[in-house]
């Protein structure tokens, strides 16, 4: 009989670590309880001095929770995981695991405008220091790698601006300076890259965007190779400050994950339907997508994803005044911030997500006041730039 590890990428995100159940449901029942009973006092202190294992309070561990903690760890190639209320519960306890007062983080220039913020100013409340570095210029970034700098942190792709980092190599500078290495993969997911294989040792997810795929939850997630660490993480940081995912959250995730693989697939094909259609026209300035043989980090995108993804960034000719006509009147594709959902998003990061960045310095950190990011949805792709086409051709009538 087969292991459960023995299976391929998409049946893993299916039947990955399958409950028990006693009812021999199809489908994980949802645990909705703050907390779980006891027989007796006895049976009580057994749980407490670990003779026995059983759940005690959700905060602590829940099974709906922990079923998806293990599907997704599976899919990482880690070895237990760990859910949080957000992205950003998840980021910030996993940035607090591993700095105390006088640490520094090293973090590449172009965030998440939130994971930015917190980086930028929150940390340093706890006498924690961030120092923004171009880790696409390798020598540059051991550079700045000092005796205080305790975790390195970044995404690839970046959000907005589609960056390729070497996952490999700068997990091999970090370790050599006996630094750990934490990669954000939620623009790629799984599907199209598994950090913790190249060498990261946490990978974090915003799984509000493409792990759920529906828009209807905001959660976050971490995993390692270092059993150990995940329990530190868990217990020691995501219990105590607090973070913890709702079971009914966990449930819609699982069921986000049976079609993953499949989501992502088609978010990448519109998206490079998107990017090529852009690509052609002379309106357009610059379009940012790692499939497009110009992108700065096409090769080494090949190298390490499996695919570009979903987001496809882009600047027309002209001032913001453009980008500002462009979204106000599409009509199919929403203008909201988030992404990897079944509808096709737009933003204008500088004025939205990524406002914590300084407006004079954005070219810095590889985008401009009149960058849009689109996240290609599920749609059909001719809807979608039949939508673009009739946009653009108010803006440049
Ligand atoms: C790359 C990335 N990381 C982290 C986050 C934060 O996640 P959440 O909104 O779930 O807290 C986001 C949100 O947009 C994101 O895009």
């Amino acid at each position: 009989m087969k292991g459960p590890n023995d299976y391929r990428f998409d049946t893993l995100s299916i039947h990955a670590a399958e409950m028990d159940d006693q009812n021999q449901a199809l489908n994980s029942p949802i645990y909705m309880t703050s907390t779980f009973t006891f027989k007796d006092l006895q049976q009580a202190e057994d749980t407490f001095t670990f003779k026995r294992r059983a759940y005690v309070y959700t905060r602590g561990g829940n099974p709906t929770v922990n079923l998806f903690e293990q599907r997704l760890s599976v899919l990482e190639g880690g070895v237990d995981g760990v859910a949080f209320s957000s992205g950003m519960a998840a980021i910030s306890s996993v940035i607090m695991s591993f700095t105390g007062a006088g640490d520094r983080i090293l973090a590449h220039r172009n965030l998440y405008g939130s994971t930015f913020g917190f980086l930028n100013h929150l940390v340093s409340h706890y006498g924690v220091k961030t120092d923004f570095v171009n880790m696409t210029d390798l020598d540059l970034f051991e550079t700045f790698i000092s005796p205080q700098t305790k975790v390195v942190y970044f995404e690839t792709p970046t959000n907005p601006s589609l960056e390729i980092i070497d996952i490999k190599r700068v997990s091999e500078i970090a370790h050599a300076h006996g630094v750990k290495v934490v990669v954000d993969n939620t623009f790629a997911t799984p599907v199209f890259q598994r950090p913790l294989e190249l060498g990261a040792d946490v990978v974090i997810h915003s799984v509000t965007k493409y792990i759920s795929g529906h828009g209807d939850v905001v959660g976050g997630f971490a995993t390692s190779k270092d059993f150990d660490y995940v329990q530190r993480l868990k217990f020691g940081f995501m219990c105590e400050l607090g973070g913890v995912m709702s079971p009914f959250n966990a449930w819609l995730l699982l069921r986000g994950l049976k079609t993953l693989s499949l989501r992502m697939d088609r978010h990448a094909s519109n998206a490079m339907k998107i990017a090529n259609y852009l690509n052609d026209l002379d309106e357009v300035e610059r379009v940012i997508y790692p499939s497009l043989p110009e992108h700065p980090g096409h090769k080494l995108a090949a190298t390490q994803m499996n695919g570009s993804g979903g987001i496809v960034s882009f600047e027309l000719r002209g001032d913001r005044d453009k980008a500002e006509t462009f979204v106000k009147n599409l009509e199919l594709i929403k203008l909201a911030v988030s992404l990897g959902d079944a509808e096709t998003l737009v933003e204008v990061p500088a004025m939205m997500t990524h406002r914590d960045y300084p407006e004079e310095e954005l070219h810095i950190f590889g985008f401009s006041g009149k960058t849009i990011r689109i996240s290609a949805g599920l749609e059909h792709p001719d809807d979608l730039i039949d939508d673009i086409e009739g946009s653009l051709k108010k803006v440049f009538h």
